[in-house]
């Protein structure tokens, strides 16, 4: 009895979450891409999992106060070809929503590497460095890159991220628990790429552009219920379970080529359910009650969307090229409390890389 619970607490040390909840960076790289047919190609893919960390100690030691960090997730359908049985209970692909002119789209993505850093350089060289790894192994579906505009504002002009949890409150809302033991410290992620209509955007009074977002647009205060449409947006992604309120995490960036008229937000959202963000797709596009839709839609458009599970680092570091699709190394995140962090290169205390080998340790405090 007492040797099973000191099994249970050195097991449950051992894993490590990936870097989901670390702070918002300037920059990032959003790198979705699809894995060709036939075998090698799967064992290119499973020899990076155990890499990467390597990978990203490999560029982040050059700049350490840069804070690279990188987190890889799968498509449902690649979960099955590159690992199989487990799988983690609420990975599907992406579900599209369209009802009438909007749409919510569903693209092509088996993996997404989210690359986030103080500087671009560091960003794109590790995403180099993955590609070069990956090269034939993979089609880019969508790369954005992404950076941090004046006051985390979006380019529709409105703080953007205000309302994120933080701390306790950010794990508890990313980190799957209990409820999926298997898989316990992962989480997931939906991600979509919106291309905004700035030109019409602009037109509209700044009073009307509040009220679509629900927040005054200098000063980012919350608008008060009385004035504040059920429409808004923060109305409408506001979701509630038993009184409660069900929190995600987001880490949306601009992005754009202005000489092509191309502004965009990338729209990255963590959850330990997919089923919160999908509500609250369902109540942005659909309406809350239907008909009563989000107004961003009116000058924004969804142009991918994906869901992907998130395993923890320690699984992705028990990866092995050459196993079954049915030998999933679940092992490595069964039962845990998830721990923040691995794939970082945020430096420690002790002025090492805050990254650990990967190799069953937790090396951040
Ligand atoms: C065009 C794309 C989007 C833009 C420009 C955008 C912008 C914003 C802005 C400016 C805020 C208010 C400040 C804040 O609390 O962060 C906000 C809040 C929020 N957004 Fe979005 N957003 C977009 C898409 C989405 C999507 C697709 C979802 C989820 C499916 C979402 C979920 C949320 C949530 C949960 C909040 C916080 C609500 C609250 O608790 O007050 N957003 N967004």
């Amino acid at each position: 009895m007492a040797s099973e619970s000191l099994t249970t607490q050195a097991s449950a040390a051992l894993t490590v979450s990936q870097p989901v909840s670390s702070p918002l960076t300037s920059a990032a790289i959003f790198l979705v891409v699809t894995i060709n047919s036939g075998e090698e190609n799967r064992a290119a893919v499973l020899s990076l999992c155990a890499d990467l960390s390597a990978l990203l100690r490999s560029v982040g030691f050059r700049a350490l106060e840069g804070s690279l960090s990188c987190i890889m997730g799968f498509g449902s359908d690649a979960w099955d070809r590159l690992f199989g049985s487990p799988r983690p209970t609420e990975l599907h692909p992406f579900r599209e929503i369209r009802p009438g002119p909007r749409h919510a789209v569903s693209t092509p993505g088996d993996l997404i590497f989210h690359i986030r850093a103080k500087h671009m350089d560091l960003c794109f060289e590790l995403a180099t460095q993955i590609m070069a790894r990956l090269e034939g192994a993979v089609t880019t579906a969508d790369e954005v890159h992404g950076f941090r505009y004046f006051d985390e504002r979006d380019l529709l002009g409105f703080v953007d991220g205000t309302e994120n949890p933080t701390g306790n409150a950010a794990a508890e809302a990313v980190f799957i628990g209990d409820e999926d033991p298997a898989f316990a410290g992962g989480s997931y992620v939906i991600v979509q790429k919106y291309l905004h209509n700035l030109d019409a955007w602009n037109k509209i009074p700044t009073e009307a552009q509040e009220k679509i977002i629900g927040r005054t647009k200098v000063s980012d205060i919350e608008l008060d219920d009385s004035v504040k449409p059920t429409s808004a947006h923060n109305a409408l992604t506001t979701i509630e379970e038993n009184g409660r309120g069900i929190k995600i995490l987001r880490d949306n960036m601009p992005f754009g080529r202005p000489g092509h008229g191309e502004f965009g937000t990338y729209f990255i959202g963590y959850s330990r359910s997919p089923r919160t963000i999908e509500q609250m797709l369902e109540n942005m596009f659909i309406g809350r009650p239907p008909g009563n839709y989000d107004r961003i839609l009116d000058f924004s458009t969804a142009v991918t969307g994906n869901l992907f599970f998130i395993p923890t680092a320690t699984f992705l570091d028990s990866v092995s090229p050459d196993q079954s699709a049915s030998s999933s190394s679940s092992q490595s995140a069964a039962g845990s409390a998830p721990v923040e962090t691995s794939a970082s290169t945020e430096p420690s205390k002790d002025g090492s890389l805050g990254i650990g080998s990967l190799k069953g340790e937790n090396s951040r405090e």
